[in-house]
């Protein structure tokens, strides 16, 4: 049978991980730059969140919603101390774009309307709704196209203020990542994040925090959007959630009651999910990991700003993007297949960096030198 193919690939079999550094079928190390998608938060296979999973698969894997599920309320105690988010509730799913699809869909149903205000170069995930406030039409099948969805510009309080004048009677949601991934790194401003609150306020609306790649400690806060001084009404979460084990879902404030009925799933806050999203959190914890990634994400910003070639370098923690000038386009490439370094990428020309919040000052080193060598290489190939 042939895989469906849906994503162009490197030419890469990883085989084996640890901490930032990843290895193939060769033998070959990689540091990894890219967390696999900013899904590894707290190191590739760390021993802690290693051995919680194996303890738990010796006792149970799964049982569904229909029972107690303990471990559910010590992973949501757990979330609301390190994330400060102590009186919101916890629904669990298996990915980001759920996350979304139940906080939109627990937006209207609290409000009891239709409209939801997105932004431009805004990525929520792949499911109907989540596309749908998706700004990019080449991945919405016709089926998913809505006239619910306002889509305005990013940090644009005026364009907002007019939007809710008009709307604001219909509208259900306004969901923004607070540092926008896929869209190239694009920081939301506290001015803008906080014209969201108040709009919201005065409405009605519901304020979703997609924090699904920014959130988890990335940026240097729990949530991205803390650092606005703003509490929104729903967080999603999932990447970095489970280190690579399949976990998401939402934070929901108290004045959002929950009804029977009105969200379910069959694996989300399955035992064994649970054990590794706890892992996390612990080691997120004991290891200081949020304020990591603060210290190891100014570190890189600020030598990267003195590196030639490149620009527009932008980000918070560890979560940095830039812009990489036509000549050096192949700069990615050369990174990966000359120096064994993975990054991620936003089109059609931004490197991203979403290593693990554990990076080393010495493994930032040893990416910045490779990144200094690159550009030389490309430079002396050019001239
Ligand atoms: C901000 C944001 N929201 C949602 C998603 C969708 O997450 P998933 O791929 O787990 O469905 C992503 C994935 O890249 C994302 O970056």
């Amino acid at each position: 049978m042939k895989l469906f193919d849906v994503y162009p690939l490197n030419n890469i079999a990883i085989t084996r991980a640890l901490g930032s550094y990843v290895w193939d079928d060769h033998g070959v190390q990689y540091l990894d730059m890219y967390g696999g998608h900013a899904v590894i938060s707290i190191g590739h296979t760390h021993p802690h969140w290693v051995k919680r999973i194996e303890e738990q698969l010796e006792k149970i894997a799964f049982y569904s919603n229909s029972v107690l599920i303990p471990i559910q309320q010590q992973l949501a105690d757990k979330l609301a101390q390190v994330s400060g988010k102590e009186d919101y509730q916890l629904f669990l799913c298996n990915s980001g774009a759920e996350a979304n699809e139940n906080a939109l869909k627990l937006a209207s149903f609290h409000t009891g309307r239709k409209k939801i205000v997105a932004f431009s170069k805004s990525f929520h995930g792949r499911t109907s709704l989540a596309v749908a406030v998706t700004d990019n039409p080449s991945i919405v099948a016709p089926v998913n196209e809505t006239e619910h969805v306002i889509f305005l510009p990013f940090n644009d309080v005026d364009a907002l203020n007019t939007c809710f004048q008009k709307e604001g009677d219909h509208i259900a949601a306004v969901i923004t990542e607070g540092i926008q991934g896929v869209g190239g790194i694009n920081v939301a401003s506290d001015a803008f994040l906080k014209a969201i609150r108040s709009l919201c306020d005065e409405h009605g609306a519901v304020f979703i925090a997609d924090s699904v790649q920014c959130g988890y400690g990335r940026s240097g806060h729990f949530f991205a959007h803390d650092a606005a001084g703003i509490q929104a009404d729903i967080y999603s979460m999932a990447k970095g959630m489970g280190n690579g084990f399949p976990i998401g879902g939402i934070l929901i404030a108290p004045h959002i009651k929950p009804k029977h009925g009105m969200l379910g799933t069959t694996f989300g806050g399955n035992h064994l999910a649970c054990a590794a999203a706890l892992a996390v959190l612990e080691v997120i914890e004991q290891e200081n990991l949020i304020s990591m990634a603060k210290q190891r994400g100014m570190y890189l910003m600020n030598q990267l700003k003195s590196i030639e070639g490149i620009e527009h370098v932008r980000g918070k923690g560890l979560m940095i993007g830039f812009d990489v000038p036509e000549h050096l386009k192949g700069l990615k490439k050369k990174l990966l297949t000359d120096h064994n370094v993975f990054t991620g990428e936003a089109k059609p020309n931004v490197i991203r960096l979403l290593p693990s919040l554990a990076l080393s000052r010495k493994q930032a080193d040893e990416f910045l030198d490779a990144l200094k060598e690159s550009i030389q290489e490309l430079l002396q190939n050019e001239g």
